[in-house]
């Protein structure tokens, strides 16, 4: 019988691990759950023996796939997949999947959340102001800066959109206005929206450059991941610009540093943007199915690994 670990140190709400365990069950298989794990090694420990394994922002790193001797496939229940080594997957043989767009729908909620409650200074009774009219930049125009871009025209913001890498964005930014060069992104909106990936060529780029030419009251969001940010520089825009402010579901390593910016500052104790019991459904039963269709119909659609 195959088994399926859900490793998840930040747990799906309990609906989706049952509606996981249905699909996994209905299959013939074996679910095995370990949540909130604490140390690696327990993880370590669980994947020894299991086929399949579902995580979140879980590490699968070569560590991982090493003590997994039978693992033929890792989903991670989510779109970023910087928490796995692909090539290290590939060299054990293992399947490496994603579930994309299954939980976009939560973090562009969390992402216009932020943006409210910078504009109403943290909610602390004092004149704020309002969304609509303003100009709302999102960088990185895939499933969640497309939800975002909705969501903020809904608002009433006016919507610009960078992406190098969307080959539909034409198709895609239909009445939103598409900007080349990501420097004038910065510099004409009052709002900016981080939805790009982690990768060498995002990491420590969201810096001095770029913020230090937004409007006057800006506001720059991000639920993307912490490794864009120049966070040294993020700092010093900090503490230079008194109109600046920074909100956050990832928060920085330098926490300590940037909580000093209260009320210009936020960072939710956990990444929260896809902590939703209907992204934790749509994304855990995704990956469950994901995972059976590979098995008995050797289904790879979503495999990120060569
Ligand atoms: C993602 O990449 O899907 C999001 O960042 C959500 O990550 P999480 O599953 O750890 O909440």
């Amino acid at each position: 019988m195959k088994k399926v670990l859900v490793a998840t140190e930040k747990p799906f709400a309990a609906v989706a691990v049952n509606g996981i365990k249905e699909i996994v069950e209905g299959a013939g298989y074996e679910l095995v759950l370990l949540e909130k794990y604490t140390d690696k090694a327990q993880l370590l420990a669980a994947v020894a023996d299991v086929d399949a394994v579902i995580i979140r922002s879980d590490i699968a790193d070569e560590a991982l796939f090493e003590a997994a001797k039978n693992l033929k496939i890792v989903v991670r229940a989510g779109a970023g997949y910087d928490n796995i080594n692909l090539e290290a997957a590939t060299a054990h043989n293992v399947c490496a999947m994603n579930t994309p767009g299954q939980n976009a729908n939560a973090v562009a909620e969390l992402a216009l959340g932020l943006m409210v409650y910078a504009a109403r200074n943290t909610f602390n009774g004092a004149s704020g102001f309002e969304l609509k009219g303003k100009k709302l930049g999102i960088q990185g125009f895939g499933n969640i800066g497309r939800l975002v871009a909705r969501l903020g025209a809904a608002f009433g913001m006016d919507i610009y959109v960078h992406d190098l890498y969307a080959p539909d964005i034409q198709e895609a930014a239909k009445g939103y206005t598409i900007v080349e060069d990501v420097r004038d992104l910065y510099k004409n909106c009052n709002f900016i929206s981080l939805h790009i990936p982690a990768t060498p060529q995002t990491k420590g780029s969201i810096g001095r450059e770029l913020v230090a030419s937004m409007p006057k009251n800006a506001v720059l969001v991000n639920t993307a991941r912490k490794e864009v940010i120049n966070e040294a520089e993020l700092i010093e825009m900090l503490a230079e610009r008194a109109d600046f402010k920074y909100m956050t579901d990832v928060a920085p390593a330098a926490l300590e540093e940037f909580a000093k910016f209260e009320g210009r500052f936020f960072a939710s104790p956990k990444k929260m943007g896809a902590q939703t019991a209907e992204a934790n459904i749509n994304a855990g039963l995704a990956a469950a199915r994901q995972i059976v269709d590979f098995f008995e119909n050797g289904n790879e659609r979503f495999r990120l690994n060569k």
